[in-house]
C-alpha cells in the first residue's frame, strides 16, 4: 500500500528535484519526527507521537529476525549503511521503520565540506545513484558530542575514515590523523555502538594505498594499540581481484577485527549493470545499487568459504527487495546494509523485507535468521 503511495505519487515528485537537496530535506525531515533536536537548551527528546505511529505502521519485531553479534543486540538484520546519515540525524527514527542498526558517517577527524558539485546523481535505469561526497562530514568532536547524549535502542556503528585532504600523502600521517578520530569516540564513551573502519572510499584526494597489506597491518596494528573493546568492521572495495581480497582478509583476520562490510561503491564504469548513457551523465562519481550486487555476492562467498569462522560478514551492495538479502545471508553475510533500494523502493522497504525474510526463512525450515548464513556457500 505505501509502497504503491511512495512510487506513483511521493518519488515522481522527489525525483524533480535535485538529489543531494532531496537527500538534505529527508534527513532534515527524518531528525523532525525522529524529534531530534541538537540545539534544544532542554537536551535531546524524542518526539513519541510520530515514533509510536511509525512504529504501528512499519516497526514490527520478528523473534526469526533477532540475533546478537559480537556481543551486540539486532533485532533485524538490515541496517542503514554508511554515508546516508553523515550527521546522525535519524538514530531516533530507523528503529521504528525496521531498522535493525545503522552506520553514521563516514566521520573524519577533520570536518569537510564535500567534495565539488555534483556530489550525488540519480541513474534510475541502472538502479544506481552516481556518489562523490568525498566524506562530507562536520567532524569526529561534532558527531561524538551529539551521539553521547542519547540512547540508541538500535546499535550504531560509527564510521570512520581518513580526513580527506591532499596535506596526506603516506601511510604514517593517514594512521596519525585516523587514530585521534577512533579516540574522541572512545572518549565519548558512545552506547550500544561498534566501528566501521572506512579503507574503501573511491571519492577521495587521499591517494594512500590501504589496500597494500603492508599499509593495512600498519594502520590495524595502530586501531589495535587503542585497545578498543567495541567491534571494528573493516569496509572493503568491491574492484579488486579475489587473491587480493584473499590476503587482506588474512590482514584483517590476523589484526582480530569483528569483520567485514562487503562492500563499497562500483568504480568500473564500465560494469555491465550501468546503463552508458547514464553514466555519461556524470562525468565523476562511482556508483551504488544493483551495479555492486553482483562483485559484492562473489566477495561474501569468498571471504565466508575461507574465513567464515574468523571474520562475521556484512553484506552491502544493491539490495533491493528481502530476496537480495536472503541472497547475501545464505552466502554468508550474517547482517546486511543498504542505501539505495530505500531511495528507489521507498522508506517501506526495510519492513517489507523483515515480513518477507521471515516467509523465506520458514519455507526454508529456519526457525532463525542465523540458521540460513553461509548454507548456500557450504555447499
Ligand atoms: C549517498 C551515498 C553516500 C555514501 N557514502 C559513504 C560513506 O561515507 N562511507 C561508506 O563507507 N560508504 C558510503 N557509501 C557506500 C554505501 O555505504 C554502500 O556501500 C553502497 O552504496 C552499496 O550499497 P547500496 O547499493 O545499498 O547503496 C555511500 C553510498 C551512497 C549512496
Amino acid at each position: 500500500m505505501f509502497r504503491f503511495f511512495y512510487k506513483i505519487f511521493i518519488k515522481p515528485v522527489l525525483f524533480l528535484f535535485d538529489a543531494e537537496f532531496v537527500h538534505e530535506n529527508m534527513l532534515g525531515f527524518g531528525e523532525l519526527v525522529g524529534g531530534l533536536n541538537p540545539d534544544a537548551r532542554s537536551g535531546p527528546r524524542q518526539n513519541r507521537r510520530g515514533i509510536w505511529f511509525l512504529k504501528k505502521i512499519f516497526g514490527r519485531k520478528y523473534s526469526e529476525l533477532k540475533q546478537n553479534i559480537s556481543g551486540i543486540d539486532f533485532e533485524s538484520p538490515v541496517g542503514l549503511a554508511a554515508g546516508f546519515d553523515y550527521e546522525a540525524k535519524l538514530t531516533q527514527i530507523l528503529p521504528s521503520l525496521g531498522f535493525g542498526f545503522q552506520a553514521v558517517g563516514t566521520i573524519t577527524n577533520q570536518a569537510y565540506p564535500g567534495n565539488p558539485k555534483p556530489r550525488l546523481g540519480r541513474l534510475p535505469k541502472s538502479k544506481s545513484l552516481m556518489v562523490n561526497k568525498g566524506f562530507k562530514n562536520k567532524g569526529a568532536k561534532f558527531i561524538s558530542e551529539k551521539l553521547k547524549n542519547f540512547t540508541f535502542s538500535n546499535a550504531i556503528g560509527i564510521s570512520i575514515g581518513v580526513t580527506n585532504t591532499e596535506k596526506i600523502t603516506t601511510i604514517e600521517s593517514g594512521i596519525e590523523d585516523i587514530i585521534p578520530a577512533f579516540k574522541i569516540f572512545e572518549s565519548g564513551g558512545i552506547k550500544n555502538s561498534y566501528y566501521e573502519l572506512n579503507i574503501s572510499c573511491p571519492n577521495l584526494k587521499v591517494k594512500i594505498d590501504f589496500y597494500n597489506p603492508e599499509n593495512l597491518n600498519k594502520l590495524l596494528q595502530s586501531v589495535n594499540q587503542l585497545g578498543i573493546k567495541k567491534p571494528i568492521f573493516i569496509k572493503m572495495p568491491i574492484n579488486i581481484a579475489d587473491d587480493e581480497a584473499l590476503v587482506m582478509l588474512k590482514v584483517i583476520a590476523e589484526n582480530k577485527m569483528a569483520g567485514v562490510i562487503f562492500g563499497n561503491l562500483q568504480k568500473d564504469r564500465n560494469n555491465e549493470v550501468l546503463k552508458h548513457e547514464e553514466v555519461a551523465r556524470f562525468p565523476v562519481g562511482y556508483f551504488s545499487g544493483k551495479p555492486t550486487e553482483k562483485r559484492s555476492n562473489e566477495l561474501i562467498k569468498l571471504a565466508y568459504q575461507n574465513f567464515g569462522k574468523q571474520l562475521v560478514i556484512i553484506g552491502c551492495g544493491g539490495v533491493f527487495s528481502a530476496e537480495d538479502a536472503y541472497k547475501k545471508i545464505k552466502l554468508g553475510a550474517s547482517l546486511v546494509q543498504l542505501i539505495t533500494g530505500v531511495i528507489y523502493e521507498g522508506p517501506q522497504l526495510v519492513s517489507e523485507i523483515n515480513r518477507d525474510l521471515v516467509k523465506l526463512l520458514k519455507k526454508d525450515g529456519y526457525n532463525n535468521i542465523s540458521e540460513a548464513v553461509g548454507t548456500e556457500s557450504r555447499k
